[in-house]
């Protein structure tokens, strides 16, 4: 008997039998939804100079069950791979769009390489510490993951500092005629300041089973990491590419954040999840 605090969102068997369509070979301005596809085929489909920002959780290879073998690859094959849909990002990009690439540490320079050669410049390395796990008896545990933040052209991106400040203790609050400079009390009485986010993060959980957005996806994204870069390098109304959907965690938030989105997905009952979250969440907005 599952605990009642226990939130996961399953599918029912019903859902299970629910079809799920493929990318289609035209794809409208107006399309929004989580396609059942391979990312390099969709790649080839979707039209060129498409997205405002391309958010990509691919499988890091560490030997994740996903359903399939796409976690579990020889490393030689994994890296041939990797190049091939990488250098197909910048076609679907718009000019002035951004791109994030989540990994490990055993995968990260392959994909500094990857972005590298498909001609983006990257401007970052976001570092996400993710407590997750008991670790190994002799290592060290493995408690980060790293997101390639790049862009076509570093002349002109989207930016908005203000939507992601982060707000931090004030040790000293001075005042300059009897009034704070710079700060305010939050709820609690504390003197905070809004500052410029860094590219450590160390203040977003994994899902937990407790968490109205968890799912048995095994690998999902917080709610509230992808919608920290959804904020920062995109705008209302822009057009999100959520590639290696999993559990739809970018196609939700982008839905929720009023951004269009395409999710490409090749585990049938992941998109399957990824539409219900959707669907979920929009209840819960109205
Ligand atoms: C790391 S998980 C993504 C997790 C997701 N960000 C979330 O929050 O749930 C990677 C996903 O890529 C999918 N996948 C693997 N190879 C694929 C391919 N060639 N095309 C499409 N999806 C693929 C896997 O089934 C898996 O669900």
């Amino acid at each position: 008997m599952p605990s009642p605090l226990n939130k996961t969102i399953r599918l029912s068997g019903k859902e299970k039998k629910s079809v799920v369509r493929r990318l289609p070979r035209k794809v409208s301005a107006a399309t929004s939804d989580i396609f059942h596809d391979d990312v390099e085929r969709a790649l080839g489909l979707l039209p060129k100079n498409f997205f405002d920002l391309i958010i990509v959780d691919p499988p890091y290879n560490s030997g994740k069950d996903f359903g399939n073998q796409s976690d579990r690859q020889h490393q030689e094959h994994y890296k041939e791979w990797v190049y091939r849909w990488v250098g197909m990002l910048p076609y679907v990009l718009k000019p002035k769009g951004s791109l994030y690439i989540c990994c490990d540490w055993r995968q990260s320079a392959l994909f500094e390489d990857a972005i590298t050669k498909a001609e983006f410049t990257i401007l970052n390395r976001i570092t996400w510490k993710r407590d997750k796990g008991r670790g190994a008896s002799k290592n060290w545990k493995q408690n980060m993951e790293d997101i390639w933040y790049a862009v076509r052209d570093k002349q002109s991106y989207t930016f908005n500092l203000e939507e992601v400040k982060i707000p931090k203790k004030v040790i000293a609050p001075y005042k300059e005629n009897g009034k704070p400079k710079d700060w305010y009390l939050n709820a609690s009485g504390t003197a905070e300041r809004m500052t410029h986010p860094s590219n450590i993060w160390t203040d977003l959980t994994v899902p937990f089973w407790s968490m109205p957005e968890n799912t048995e996806h095994p690998t999902q994204k917080p709610e509230a990491l992808i919608e920290r870069i959804i904020r920062a390098s995109s705008n209302t109304g822009d057009r999100i590419l959520d590639l290696f959907s999993g559990s739809g965690t970018t196609s939700v938030v982008a839905k929720r954040l009023g951004r269009k989105f395409i999710g490409i997905e090749m585990n049938p009952d992941y998109v399957r999840l990824g539409q219900k979250r959707i669907q979920l969440s929009e209840k819960k907005k109205k």
